[in-house]
């Protein structure tokens, strides 16, 4: 059996990421794929822990730098109890983000630095990473309307990080765009800000252009 594929997908507030990976889900299915969707930080029992931790409670409650340390104790244990044995059985992930988050929240935005989580990466992942990454990208403004649109309905709102100012979120924008700049070979660049038709065409002519299907 051939061994799967690991796709993350990555965007900011209100980008429409999780309709869209639903999407894609069901269209890798349909050309007889074994898929499982999962996500960041989370994905195992231990993950999903360590992701009460981290998104819950005041902004002020940890720095970057503890969010970093946690996020990468999360995500080893998600990569070796979930995403490789998956890929291993033949089996295709799509993770609602994955490591060029803490790039960007973590390393750009946060002020981590970019090396530094470049060898976290590097010390607790090897060069493991995915094989696609789709960048959901969309207007600040935009997508924090859009989000919070969503979550005056949600009473328990994991929403540490939605509690940052705009201009937080702008930085992050400008860190995945440069993210996407330099790995442009694995990070493709999806225009978000358009109808949910349009978003799941264009994703799935990227993915069609990136691997044999
Ligand atoms: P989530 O509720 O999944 O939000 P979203 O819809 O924006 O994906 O919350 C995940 C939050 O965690 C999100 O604000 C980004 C942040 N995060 C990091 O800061 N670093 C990371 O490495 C990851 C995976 C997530």
């Amino acid at each position: 059996m051939s061994i799967g594929k690991f796709i993350s997908l990555e965007g900011g507030e209100g980008s429409g990421k999780s309709t869209q990976i639903r999407l894609l889900k069901s269209k890798l299915e349909e050309q007889g794929l074994d898929v499982i969707m999962t996500r960041e930080p989370g994905g195992t029992p231990v993950a999903e822990a360590l992701r009460e931790i981290i998104l819950k409670g005041d902004p002020d409650s940890m720095d970057a730098k503890t969010e970093a340390l946690i996020l990468y104790a999360a995500r080893r244990n998600h990569v070796e109890k979930l995403i490789k044995p998956a890929l291993a059985e033949g089996k295709w992930v799509i993770s609602d983000r994955f490591f060029d988050s803490s790039m960007a929240y973590q390393g750009i935005a946060g002020g981590v630095g970019e090396t530094a989580i470049s060898e976290l990466s590097q010390w607790s992942l090897g060069d493991f990473a995915p094989d696609l990454t789709l960048l959901l990208d969309i207007d600040v403004t935009v997508g924090l309307a859009r989000a919070g649109k969503r979550m005056a309905g949600e009473a328990e709102a994991e929403d540490r990080f939605e509690q940052f100012g705009l201009s937080f979120h702008q930085t992050m924008r400008d860190a995945f765009l440069r993210l996407q700049k330099q790995s442009s070979n694995r990070i493709k660049l999806i225009n978000a800000d358009q109808s949910l038709e349009d978003v799941a065409k264009n994703i799935w002519q990227t993915v069609g252009n990136h691997f044999t299907l």
